[in-house]
């Protein structure tokens, strides 16, 4: 069988910068509070008149871009995303006319905060397999629509953003580069803990469903924490057994940018020092399925990632839904 190689990256970061201070202004909270419960320092909005699509797009080309291959030649998009642009048609195939690729395979994919993770999974079987050979998977989310701006326990939390890897074969063998595996997780008995009630067909978008407030995230902080910790852990622990890897083989974490607290509590439970953890949540905050391909895409250009380096991913979100995947660069 054939390995699947991710061939380049892209981030779209909105230029709307919201910080701590902004925030002071609209619900009782501050910023020495974000700081010292999350990490986070400020957040990014989407400006008005913009979509999912849009961001979606640009994190797209510059994915295709880094990795010298147009998007005319991309046969598979695949978007993960709780903020679509609108119920149908998929937000995938307004990317795909956005790019100005051909008639491929375009859909979107819902877990949440793994919505990258769930992806790469999907995209990466495509490959193997042969379906396809150029996958790009994007992970993006305006979360700032869905947000009760009253609401201090969620409106603090997340941003917004697109994140975008291309995946394509791997030439030189599976063991030598490229993903070797990814594992994906769900249990359902917790979905009450993260949700938006509201516009699907159990509370239809209707002026009752706007009174009672049900299009915007819902959460239990510290039940979603509890898990986020355990589950990721178990997760990579995973990612390193199946492979017979050790968490020292490890080069750089890349995990969901969700809370600063839960990435010490992983790295605490996995044995890694958070020295090998890429971290960028202090700027974005959560971006759900964005979080991971951004944070990629970053410490790509940053330098931080170099051929041969192993590489773990790691996300939980909403579901619960969760998983991670191991990446020789
Ligand atoms: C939300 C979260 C930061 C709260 O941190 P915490 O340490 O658990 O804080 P608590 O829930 O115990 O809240 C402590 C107090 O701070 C208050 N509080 C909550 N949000 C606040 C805010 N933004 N500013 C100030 N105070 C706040 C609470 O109301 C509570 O007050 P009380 O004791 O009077 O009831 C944390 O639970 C968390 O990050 N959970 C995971 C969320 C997440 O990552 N979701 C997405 C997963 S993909």
């Amino acid at each position: 069988m054939i390995a699947t190689r991710i061939l380049g990256t892209g981030s779209a970061i909105p230029g709307k910068v919201m910080t701590n201070h902004d925030l002071e202004k609209m619900v009782a909270t501050s910023d020495a509070w974000i700081r010292e419960r999350t990490g986070i320092e400020e957040r990014r909005i989407l400006e008005p008149g913009r979509a999912t699509s849009d961001l979606a797009a640009e994190a797209g080309a510059k994915a295709c871009a880094s990795a010298g291959v147009s998007p005319s030649e991309v046969d598979c998009i695949i978007v993960g995303t709780v903020t679509p642009d609108m119920p149908m048609p998929a937000t995938a195939v307004l990317v795909q006319q956005k790019l100005g690729a051909p008639v491929g395979a375009a859909f979107d994919m819902s877990a949440a905060c793994a919505g990258f993770i769930y992806g790469l999974g999907i995209g990466d079987a495509f490959v193997k397999q042969r379906m396809f050979k150029r996958v790009l998977v994007i992970g993006v989310e305006i979360l700032s629509r869905v947000l009760d701006w009253k609401d201090r326990n969620t409106c603090v939390l997340f941003g917004d953003a697109a994140g975008a890897v291309l995946l394509g074969p791997a030439e030189g063998g599976a063991r030598k580069r490229g993903i070797f595996s990814t594992h994906m997780f769900a249990d359902g008995s917790h979905w009450e803990d993260l949700y938006i009630p509201g516009g699907g067909s159990k509370h239809p978008t209707r002026p009752e469903s706007l009174e009672q407030n049900l299009h915007v995230v819902k959460m239990q902080g510290k039940a979603v924490f509890a898990h986020a910790v355990r589950n990721i852990a178990a997760a990579c622990e995973t990612a390193l057994e199946s492979n017979g890897f050790k968490a020292e083989d490890v080069d750089l974490v890349v995990a969901h940018q969700a809370n600063l607290r839960i990435i010490d509590g992983v790295a605490q439970r996995v044995g890694l020092p958070m020295s090998k953890f890429y971290l960028n949540i202090q700027k974005y905050g959560n971006t759900s399925s964005a979080s991971i391909p951004v944070a990629l895409d970053e410490a790509v250009r940053e330098g931080k990632v170099k051929e041969g380096m192993t590489l773990l991913f790691c996300a939980l979100g909403a579901g619960f839904s969760w998983g991670s995947a191991l990446v020789r660069w």
